[in-house]
């Protein structure tokens, strides 16, 4: 048994987020938290809304509501989604709490006195339309790397490269489009993370097996151009973390907030406090999962992100935490292994919160259960490269694979044993050649769906549990039940048991996938034992005669094609 540390990179708060952002962190570190879980680890899993910056206050403006009050009542609004999809969270935190608050503060402290801290007179975007300093992301203009033209003062969205506004050509504010903008100078703090460069490059070559698109990513950004940039990491806002040197006044700083992306990632941590806190427990309860000096030392730290979080994660925050402990007081722990994900595309487009294009979550949640949806996101994540939903696709996946293959299967076995040997499962008979293959192929299966899951391979292991689900299907064709009770009933009854049994396992098995589906079929085969296959032969045999059992509902409902049109037109313009 190990311990198993998760976070799923924050949602923001600013509104409900859409599928590919729920693919591209919040799901898969679901998926993998059940599956942890389910082996026996002890696993913590966290997520929070990410509260601050301008998204937040531009949200809130357009809301008419006080930011406060607009940002507390997103959190309920996500936390009831995040429940109606099943995350299962250990906590679902925000990084408005004062957890964070003093330990963004106290992180900042640290890196002072470190000597990794410089105060910066700083150019910064004004706007003489809008009366105002203008933050990153209230300005827009052209990439100077790429050269796409929407990009955002603090990144751009299409090739990653995290920005200066200045850097931006032909910017342009956000808020009124006025391109009469001025650049004038204010005094902010910037993080040394070229202080930490060697440090930083050091340790992600330390790391083994990370996916291609995390290492490349921080190796762009540690070597291209003029490599690792210090990060300006205060803001001229009223909403957000007050700038302070541990619990001191930071001079000079007054009415300035420490930037989203400094104190975002501290969140991961100050958010299992407040998980400690709301179990009431004591300090150490969450310091032994971060503190390498507090019992830290044996957690295994997976992060799960979208790929333009990347840089953030495997160079801002180590920077944060190496800095932090520059004196080897305060060994915080760093990420072991970063899922992160490629884009999620929505029927020829991209999905868009600013647009309002693609499907959210809660209009997800109002047309199917949570399953159908996890199913086809997970079964489909964009692992490898962009991957694209459209409505065919979906309605191809869920009749197929849900409906036909596990569905199906469930059905025809209960309602079989029901009407030919009644609730019970039978008794009689003896394994035979069938039985053994059967049993023999699904030790291999099983063996390589652990594999892709602890691999973090999606994709693969969604097709392997599939073809786990094909195998029973096959067992049951080629058995034939119906056609032999009419020879030889004893063969009959074994080939029913083995059926139940493997609905059994199948819901064992696929509870990190659809773990809504599964209780219903746990519950029908009246079982509460969701212990994992150590064996296939011997989970073959689990339910012994005798065992009663009761025909489910229908698992999943086919999509109709008149569905199917009607949905894709109802999501072909944009949210209202
Ligand atoms: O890109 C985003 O959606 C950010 N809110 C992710 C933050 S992850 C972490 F660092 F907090
Ligand atoms: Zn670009």
């Amino acid at each position: 048994m190990a311990r198993i540390l998760i976070t799923s990179a924050l949602p923001y708060i600013n509104g409900i987020k859409h599928l590919g952002n729920l693919v591209g962190s919040q799901l898969p570190a679901d998926l993998y938290a059940r599956y942890c879980r389910a082996r026996g680890h002890e696993v913590m899993f966290i997520c929070a809304t990410d509260e601050h910056g301008t998204p937040a206050e531009l949200a809130a403006a357009k809301a008419g509501q006080p930011v406060a009050e607009y940002c507390a009542e997103m959190h309920g609004v996500q936390a009831d989604l995040a429940r109606g999809f099943g995350l299962s969270f250990d906590h679902f935190g925000r990084s408005s709490s004062p957890q964070n608050h003093r330990l963004t503060q106290h992180m900042a402290g640290r890196l002072a006195e470190a000597g990794l801290i410089e105060e910066v007179a700083e150019a910064q975007v004004y706007s003489p339309a809008d009366g105002r300093f203008l933050p990153d992301r209230y300005i827009t203009g052209t990439c100077p790397a790429c050269g796409y033209e929407n990009a955002r003062g603090d990144q751009c969205e299409n090739c990653t490269k995290q920005l200066d506004p200045t850097d931006l050509i032909n910017p342009r504010s956000a808020i009124s489009g006025a391109t009469d903008l001025e650049v004038r100078r204010t005094k902010h703090l910037f993080l040394r993370q070229s202080a930490l460069r060697d440090r930083l490059d050091a340790w992600i070559d330390s790391q083994r097996g990370w996916p291609v698109l995390t290492t490349s990513i921080a190796k762009k950004w540690l070597h291209d151009g003029d490599g690792l940039q210090d990060r300006g990491i205060t803001r001229d806002l009223d909403w957000g973390i007050p700038v302070r040197r541990g619990t001191q006044d930071w001079p000079g700083m007054e009415g300035k907030v420490f930037y989203v992306w400094f104190d975002a990632p501290i969140e991961y941590i100050a958010a299992t406090a407040e998980w400690a806190e709301a179990q009431g427990l004591p300090e150490d309860a969450w310091r032994r999962w971060w503190r390498r000096d507090q019992g830290a030392e044996d957690v295994r730290y997976v992060q799960f992100m979208g790929k333009d979080n990347v840089p953030f994660h495997t160079l801002s925050f180590p920077a944060t935490l190496m800095g932090a402990d520059h004196d080897g007081t305060e060994p915080w722990k760093l990420v072991d292994y970063i899922k992160s994900f490629n884009y999620l595309n929505y029927d020829g487009g991209q999905f868009s919160t600013s647009q309002g294009r693609g499907i959210f979550m809660d209009q997800a949640l109002a047309i199917l259960p949570s399953d159908y949806w996890r199913w086809w996101l997970l079964s489909h994540a964009p692992e490898s490269a962009d991957s694209e939903f459209t409505w065919e696709n979906f309605q191809a996946s869920v009749n197929k694979d849900l409906a036909d293959v596990l569905g199906n299967f469930v059905s025809r076995v209960t309602k079989f044993c029901r009407a030919r040997f009644g609730e019970a499962l039978p008794e009689g008979g003896a394994w035979g050649a069938q039985e053994t293959a059967l049993a023999t192929a699904l030790g291999a299966r099983i063996a390589a769906y652990e594999g892709h899951m602890e691999a973090i391979e999606i994709r693969k292991a969604a097709a392997e549990l599939r073809a786990i689900w094909v195998l029973g299907n096959e067992y049951l064709q080629e058995a034939a039940p119906w056609a032999t009770i009419k020879t030889d009933p004893e063969r009959a009854a074994v080939q029913v048991r083995v059926g139940l049994n493997l609905i059994r396992l199948y819901a064992v098995l696929s509870r990190p996938f659809i773990p809504d589906a599964v209780e219903t079929m746990m519950a029908a085969m009246g079982c509460a034992d969701w212990s994992w296959p150590e064996d296939a032969g011997a989970a073959l045999e689990g339910l012994a005669p005798g065992h009663g059992f009761s025909v489910p509902e229908v698992l999943f409902r086919k999509i109709t094609d008149e569905e199917r049109a009607g949905w894709a037109e109802q999501f072909a313009g944009s949210r209202g």
